[in-house]
């Protein structure tokens, strides 16, 4: 089957304007495993296998050679530019000078607009690339809602600017959110948050749905390649959940596929990252080909463990002892 009809049988989402979306992505960050060639690469094939959604980040540092991808498939014609739906997001210590940063990647992107464009992390706090998990930065602040304020300030100026489409954000939860959204001119089309069958976030998912903002799921597998830092003896592994496994042997696939089964059927997007051909292109038909049934569904639903497993604890501030402090949660 050609790429165009692959791509033709991933359903469709719609962001609160009606703008439609893919309802399922690809992750280009490469955890600190895959360098930025090896990223883009299998971007290429990604986009010609039939991904549309391409999540992509300023930090990620690899920007510039994805830009190099995409200025290949468009002006090879795989696809056009309105086919294509390209996040990206601002880093934390760029929260003051947002217009900048969005310039800086639309230069690296070689595109004349971004789709949606996230505040990647609700506070300013900045850690080296690459650092290890007890790393800390003394200029580190809690969330406060005048400064995240002022940076969707700079964000609704994008929109007005045309530099991009729609703005979100991610990392948030409920409280902030209560927090933020009555100040908002222009409200997020989407959340993106950790969301796996051992993470489900349901609260923080209906609180969205309800509002119709789309929840957009990072690390839709259980990132089972992340980075050392983000690693804790007590991580639960999704691919080992039973009912993951069940529904797996069932269908003939791999635990991953059927975490991102779950995830398109449940409502969210999901942006599965992967440089490998079978794994990518297994991903993608996730979102249409053999769904899982009801009591599948049912019973993966029943496998949350509450597990975050991006805790953010480089971000803690001085005085802050413990990471669920960054998710407004008791330890
Ligand atoms: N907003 C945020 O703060 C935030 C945070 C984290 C991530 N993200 C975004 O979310 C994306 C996805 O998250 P993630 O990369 O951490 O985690 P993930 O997508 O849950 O896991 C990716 C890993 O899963 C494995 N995998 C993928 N497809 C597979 C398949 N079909 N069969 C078997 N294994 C498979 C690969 O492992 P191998 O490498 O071993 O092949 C791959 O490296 C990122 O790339 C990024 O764009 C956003």
């Amino acid at each position: 089957m050609s790429n165009a009809s692959l791509a033709a049988r991933v359903p469709l989402r719609r962001l609160y304007d009606g703008t439609t979306i893919p309802a399922i992505g690809i992750g280009t960050f490469g955890s600190d495993k895959y360098g930025a060639e090896e990223v883009s690469n299998a971007l290429y094939g990604a986009i010609r296998t039939g991904y549309r959604l391409i999540d992509c980040a300023a930090v990620y540092m690899n920007e510039h050679q994805i830009g190099e991808v995409l200025h290949r498939v468009l002006t090879e014609g795989i696809v056009s530019r309105e086919e294509l739906f390209v996040n990206s997001k601002v880093w934390n210590d760029q929260h003051r000078a947002v217009e900048a940063s969005c310039r800086q990647s639309l230069a690296d992107l070689q595109l004349d607009y971004l789709d949606l464009y996230f505040v990647h992390w609700p506070f300013p706090n900045y850690h080296a690339p690459g650092c290890d998990g007890d790393s800390r930065n003394p200029d580190s602040k809690p969330f406060s809602t005048e400064e995240f304020t002022d940076t969707w300030r700079q964000c609704e100026a994008l929109v007005d600017a045309g530099l991009v489409r729609h703005i979100a954000m991610s990392n948030m939860t409920i409280r902030k959110l209560e927090a933020v959204l009555p100040q908002c001119r222009i409200k997020p089309a989407a959340i993106e948050m950790e969301l796996h069958p051992s993470f489900q976030q349901q609260a923080l998912f209906d609180y969205c749905m309800e509002r119709d903002i789309l929840p957009i799921g990072f690390c839709p597998i259980g990132s089972p390649s992340r980075p050392e830092r983000d690693r804790t003896a007590e991580d639960v592994v999704d691919a080992e959940l039973p009912a993951v496994r069940q529904a797996a042997e069932a269908h003939g696939d791999h635990p991953a596929v059927t975490c991102l089964k779950w995830a398109v059927q449940r409502g969210q997007i999901p942006i599965p990252f992967s440089v490998k051909e079978p794994q990518y292109t297994a991903n993608l038909r996730a979102a249409f080909d053999d769904p899982l049934t009801e009591k599948e569904m049912t019973a993966i639903a029943a496998e949350d463990r509450n597990c975050r497993l991006i805790k953010g604890q480089v971000f803690l501030w001085p005085g802050a002892t413990d990471w669920h402090e960054l998710w407004d949660e008791e330890a």
